[in-house]
């Protein structure tokens, strides 16, 4: 059940949806009692409640998640079924009733193992703290051998295909949602992928995109990703007024490839914020590519700065290079901006003006040394 949303462009006022995204909902018809597991953004509520005109009882919404593109509808089902008891993760308890109004006396906690039995069926809860946020709860259906994860192995995918059968076609978007949302947690992602090493799981239904009746490519991509060493992939995100710092960036590139490195570059006044996030996901080394404005880096590459230190890549290396005026100290403060970022910070490269034959022998030092640095890594993505 639930919502495609084929419109949706941006998710959070910040995430590119260039695909659209669906918010999925699970109705668990047991033998004695009846469930809901998660519900749909508000902005889809009708859509949903169109769904349950046809079911006349439910004894449980389950809310994995207090993020309202997955809860956002619970007040609504609560009011259409006022028998109905919520159930949620221990920690949960208190958002819902701050986020959504829902009275504690209509929320039934659950501790991490405890089970709710439908008659024949048996869920147990799963807690998965910061997948997305700290009360995450997974559920697994045991006589189906089925996990609902809610935003874990998630993707945002408008498609009328309800199961990723086709692992390659969804890849792309799971990727991409791991990058942007997952990322940050990849610690925690760890120790839950390690957990449910002991469950034997069939299918894996999320609440963003297709289920998965296939489960292990996603398995095994969440593995890499979250563990895997970085890749022999330099990034550049860049911005150029004037071309200076355009003029670096192309050389830096050939400078690159020419030493058996691999580089993406994105120019990001323009880019498409997922790619980039996409591609942080292996990449080894960051090289900002800023002019000066105002005595600091461009505005697009704060946010760039801001947003790669946020989603903690495994980045082992970083590297300011650009170009100025006059004067100015935009090396400093991108990397002032990267802040926890955990990076061996390299010498930046900056001309004044026009670049120049030093500042092309200083970008193939730096070039030397990137290179020297990945010597080992494996190639690919
Ligand atoms: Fe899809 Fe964290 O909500």
């Amino acid at each position: 059940m639930g919502a495609i949303d084929w419109e949706r462009r941006l998710f959070d006022e910040l995430i590119p949806l260039p695909e659209g995204t669906s918010y999925n909902a699970y109705f668990l018809q047991g033998s004695e009692k009846t469930a809901l597991i998660d519900t749909a953004d508000p902005a889809k509520s009708d859509a949903l409640m169109a769904q349950l005109e046809s079911i006349p009882h439910l004894d449980y919404l389950i809310i994995q998640h207090v993020e309202q593109d997955h809860s956002g509808s619970a007040p609504l089902v609560l009011e259409k079924y006022p028998n109905a008891q919520v159930v949620a993760s221990t920690k949960a308890v208190p958002m819902i009733e701050e986020h959504l109004g829902i009275p504690a006396d209509r929320i039934q906690a659950m501790a991490d193992g405890d089970t709710l039995s439908l008659g024949n069926w048996t869920l147990e809860f799963i807690h998965a703290p910061w997948v997305h946020w700290p009360e995450t709860m997974l559920t697994y259906l045991q006589e189906e051998k089925a996990l609902f994860t809610c935003d874990l192995f998630g993707s945002h995918l408008a498609t009328d295909e309800l199961f990723s059968e086709d692992g390659s076609k969804v890849c792309e978007a799971a990727k991409r949602y791991y990058a942007e949302i997952m990322m940050p947690f990849a610690t925690l992602i760890k120790g839950h992928l390690k957990r449910l090493e002991a469950y034997d799981i069939e299918v894996i239904g999320p609440s963003h995109g297709p289920v998965h009746n296939k489960p292990e490519w996603i398995l095994d991509a969440y593995h890499h990703w979250a563990h895997d060493e970085p890749k022999n992939l330099v990034l550049i995100p860049y911005t150029s007024m004037h071309d200076s710092t355009a003029l670096m960036v192309d050389y830096m590139i050939e400078a690159l490839n020419d030493r058996g490195v691999h580089v993406h570059s994105f120019h990001m006044s323009k880019t498409d914020l997922g790619e980039y996030a996409i591609h942080l996901v292996d990449a080894a080394t960051v090289v900002f590519g800023t002019p000066t404005v105002l005595v600091g880096p461009h505005p697009s590459i704060v946010l760039a700065s801001y947003l790669t230190a946020a989603l903690r890549p495994k980045l082992r290396n970083a590297v300011v290079i650009g170009s100025y005026g006059w004067a100015g100290k935009a090396a400093e403060k991108t990397q002032d901006l990267c802040g926890a970022l955990k990076v061996d910070w390299m010498e930046p490269v900056f001309t004044k003006g026009l670049p120049k034959k030093e500042t092309y022998e200083a970008l193939d030092q730096l070039a030397d040394e990137i290179a020297a640095r990945h010597k080992g890594l494996e190639t690919g993505a």
